[in-house]
C-alpha cells in the first residue's frame, strides 16, 4: 500500500465504524474547549473511564470563563478518582492564562507550537487539539498510534527509542486534505482502541491490513517491543487518628507536591519490598515525630499500583483528644489539617489510594476480618 492510500481507507472505515463520543461533534466546528478538556482527561485514562467524568465536568464547567473562576478544590472534586491530579491543576491554570492573556479563547492563529506554551499541553496534546479542534495538519502520536505504527513497520526496538522515525511515519500517513484532519485523528485513535488492540488485534477487520508488515509476518502481537521493567514494591503506614467524637484527622497535601490540594490521612513510606521482609515487626514511626498518640498495630492494609511501583500501606489507628492535639494542628506540617467526620468525607477530594483506606476503615465486614483492599492499576503517583 502506498502512503497516500492509508488515510482514505481509514476514513472510509471510520465513517462506518467510528465511535460516537460526547466530545466529538459531527460537523465542521467542534468546540475547542470540549476537545481540550477531553484530550487532557484522555492523556492517561481510557475512554470508558473518561466518558462520565467528562460529562460531569462539562456540566459544572461549561466554558473557559467558568473553569478559570472556579476554586482549585472545586476542580479537584470533579477530578477525584481520575488520577494524575497534576492534569487538573494544569487545566485550571491554563483556563486562567486563556482568560487573562488570550481573551478567553485558544490563541489564534493557532499552531501546535503556540498551544504547547500553555500549562499542561505537551507535544501529543498540542498536536491532537490542533488537529481535532482546528483541522490543523499535525500528527498526534500516543501509545495507541505508536502501536499501530510499530506493527505497520515491524519496529523491533522499543518505540520510545525511535520517536523521530515514528513521527515521520505518522506525518507521511496524514490525509491530503486538511478538512479530513479531525476525522482522521479520531479515526486512528479508534482503530488503535478497537482493532489494533495490544492483545488479540482484530486484523480481519483492519482497513490497513494490506499495508501491515506485522500482519504479513503473522506476528502482530510481537509488536510493539517493550522494555520489561519490573515494578518495585514499596510499603509504609497510613495513620487513622480519631478524636473523642470519632472524627478523623485529614490533611491537605502541600502545594507543589504531585497530588497537591487532595486530602489524605497522614502516611509515611518505610521501605522497599514487603513489611514481612523486614523480619521482626518494625516499630511504627510517628508521622509527625512527636505526636501524643499511642498507635495500635495495623489490622488492615491497602494496596495500590502506581505507574512505576506497587505500594502497600498498613493502617494504624490512634485516638487523641482534639484539645490535646490542637497545638500540633498549628504546625506547618499539618497546615490546613483537621478532624473531619466520616459523614463529611464526601465534601473533600481524596485520591483513590485514600479512598481505599476509607473503605477499609468504614466497612463493617472489613473491620471483622482483616482485609486487603486491592486496587486496579492506577496511573498516578501517591
Ligand atoms: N484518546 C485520546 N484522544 C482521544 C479521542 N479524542 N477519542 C478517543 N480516544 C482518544
Amino acid at each position: 500500500m502506498a502512503a497516500c492510500e492509508f488515510a482514505p481507507e481509514l476514513l472510509k472505515w471510520y465513517a462506518e465504524q467510528g465511535r460516537e463520543l460526547p466530545w466529538r461533534v459531527k460537523g465542521p466546528h467542534p468546540d475547542p474547549y470540549a476537545v481540550w478538556i477531553s484530550e487532557i482527561m484522555l492523556q492517561q485514562t481510557p475512554v470508558v473511564t473518561v466518558v462520565p467524568y467528562f460529562s460531569r465536568f462539562m456540566e459544572r464547567f461549561p466554558d473557559i470563563a467558568t473553569l478559570a473562576s472556579a476554586s482549585v478544590d472545586d476542580v479537584l472534586g470533579y477530578w477525584q478518582g481520575l488520577g494524575y491530579y497534576r492534569r487538573a491543576h494544569h487545566l485550571h491554570t491554563c483556563a486562567q492564562v486563556l482568560r487573562d492573556e488570550h481573551g478567553g479563547c485558544f490563541p489564534k492563529p493557532l499552531r501546535p507550537e503556540e498551544l504547547r506554551k500553555l500549562p499542561g499541553i505537551g507535544p501529543y496534546s498540542s498536536a491532537s487539539i490542533a488537529a481535532l479542534a482546528f483541522g490543523m495538519r499535525a500528527a498526534a502520536v500516543d501509545g495507541n498510534v505508536a502501536r499501530i505504527l510499530s506493527r505497520l513497520y515491524c519496529v523491533d526496538v522499543p518505540v520510545s527509542t525511535v520517536k523521530d522515525q515514528m513521527m515521520s511515519w505518522a506525518q507521511d500517513l496524514l490525509p491530503v486534505s486538511d478538512k479530513d484532519m479531525a476525522d482522521y485523528t479520531s479515526a486512528i485513535m479508534d482503530m488503535g482502541a478497537m482493532i489494533c488492540r495490544p492483545k488479540s488485534p482484530g486484523c480481519s477487520l483492519c482497513p490497513w491490513q494490506r499495508g501491515c508488515g506485522a500482519y504479513r509476518e503473522g506476528e502482530c502481537e510481537r509488536y510493539p517491543v517493550t522494555e520489561r521493567r519490573e515494578k518495585k514494591k514499596r510499603w509504609g503506614y497510613v495513620f487513622w487518628l480519631e478524636d473523642e467524637k470519632g472524627r478523623v484527622l485529614v490533611r491537605r497535601r502541600v502545594q507543589g507536591s504531585l497530588l497537591s490540594g487532595l486530602r489524605e490521612f497522614p502516611w509515611v513510606e518505610v521501605g522497599s519490598g514487603d513489611k514481612a521482609a523486614c523480619g521482626a515487626d518494625p516499630a511504627v514511626p510517628d508521622p509527625g515525630g512527636d505526636w501524643p498518640v499511642c498507635w495500635q498495630s495495623a489490622e488492615h492494609r491497602v494496596r495500590h499500583t502506581f505507574t512505576h511501583f506497587h505500594l502497600t500501606l498498613h493502617i494504624v489507628r490512634g485516638r487523641v483528644d482534639s484539645e490535646v492535639f490542637a497545638p500540633w494542628l498549628e504546625r506547618g506540617d499539618l497546615a490546613e489539617s483537621g478532624f473531619v467526620a466520616v459523614a463529611d468525607f464526601g465534601q473533600y477530594p481524596f485520591s483513590r489510594l485514600m479512598g481505599k483506606v476509607i473503605e477499609a476503615m468504614t466497612q463493617e465486614a472489613s473491620k471483622q476480618c482483616p482485609n486487603i483492599i486491592l486496587a486496579k492499576e492506577d496511573n498516578i503517583s501517591p
